[in-house]
């Protein structure tokens, strides 16, 4: 396996696709992609909203950074299952709770597949980002394997040694488990930014405060969504005192991996349970006869330091 790139300041920005499905935490993965990667371009999937309302909210996200990258919709529904939605932590947009503009206009194509399939047979070496069901990316690496060997990686938010969508699954992998199972399984470079990881990484409210005193609207739209989704996440949980902000951490495993600790260890998907479809089995027995990893598991977080990389690039497109 090779080990995440390194970030030398000097280094180029990393090419990424974020595939996402906005989403409060999506959208926040996006300011960070915009401010510290080549965002080559967001593909969108159907997953805590329908596909329109995700794919409308990554435009917003777009308009709102002023950004030039394309955004193409990809997939409506899972590989064979059907579309079940998180309006329950999103809300029924996807990313409920702030005044968001209307999107400037339609995607640029409605082929997120084909496009993300053409744009790395152009160029290799682009990491493939999902933070949402991971259906556009098992659809590209299914219609052309050929991606396998061109991308220089995958680096992904799911799963985790427990679920917050079943007691066994995390969200992104329940709603999609064949499809990540495709991805788990494609044989090249892989980190994993699971559940473990990104309840770490929390919107606690001294933080949403470092964001709402910025200058400029996004700070403002931003600060309100932090809210929404913060405000979600305690009253559902017991023992948690802000919105868990996944998805930024698969975009920073890339630019900034000194903030990781990580293991390397062999994953897979479950498929088939019929209580733990979209369970990652993270293979942690000590023993020496055991699959060689495939996947590079992030298991911790510098959080303050996380934290500042956000604040610095909402800062930086808060006018
Ligand atoms: C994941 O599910 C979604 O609600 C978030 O955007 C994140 O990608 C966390 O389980
Ligand atoms: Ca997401």
């Amino acid at each position: 396996m090779s080990p995440a790139p390194s970030t030398s300041t000097s280094a180029p920005p990393v090419p990424i696709i974020l595939d996402c499905d906005p989403g409060h935490d999506d959208a926040i993965a996006i300011v960070v992609a915009a401010r510290h990667t080549e965002l080559v371009g967001i593909t969108t999937v159907a997953g805590n909203a329908p596909l329109s309302s995700t794919t409308r909210n990554a435009i917003i996200m777009r308009d709102l950074l002023e950004l030039a990258t394309p955004v193409h919709s990809g997939a409506n529904r899972p590989l064979i299952r059907p579309a079940r939605h998180a309006g329950y932590v999103h809300g029924a947009s996807g990313m409920d709770g702030a005044d968001l503009p209307e999107p400037s206009g339609p995607p640029a194509s409605h082929d997120a597949v084909g496009w993300i399939i053409e744009t790395c047979r152009q160029r290799e070496g682009i990491w493939l980002v999902p933070t949402g069901p991971m259906t556009n990316i098992a659809l590209a690496l299914r219609a052309a394997p050929d991606l396998a060997s061109r991308i220089a990686g995958i680096s992904l938010m799911g799963g985790g040694t427990f679920g917050n969508r079943t007691a066994a699954a995390e969200f992104n992998l329940w709603c999609d488990p064949e499809a990540a199972d495709i991805v788990f399984s494609y044989g090249g470079p892989l980190i994993m930014s699971g559940l473990d990881l990104t309840h770490q990484f929390q919107a606690l409210p001294h933080r949403i405060e470092m964001v709402r005193a910025l200058p400029g609207h996004l700070a403002a739209v931003l600060s309100d969504l932090f809210d929404f989704f913060s405000a979600t996440y305690t009253s559902r949980h017991h023992h948690i005192d802000g919105a868990a902000v996944h998805d930024p951490c698969a975009v920073m495993a890339l630019t900034h991996p000194d903030l990781f600790t990580r293991r390397l260890a062999h994953v897979e998907i479950e498929t088939q349970g019929e209580r733990t479809a979209g369970m990652t089995i993270i293979d942690q027995r000590d023993l020496k006869e055991v699959p060689d990893p495939n996947c590079d598991w992030l298991t911790g977080i510098d959080a303050d330091a996380g934290w500042q990389i956000i604040v610095d690039a909402i800062a930086h497109y808060s006018r």
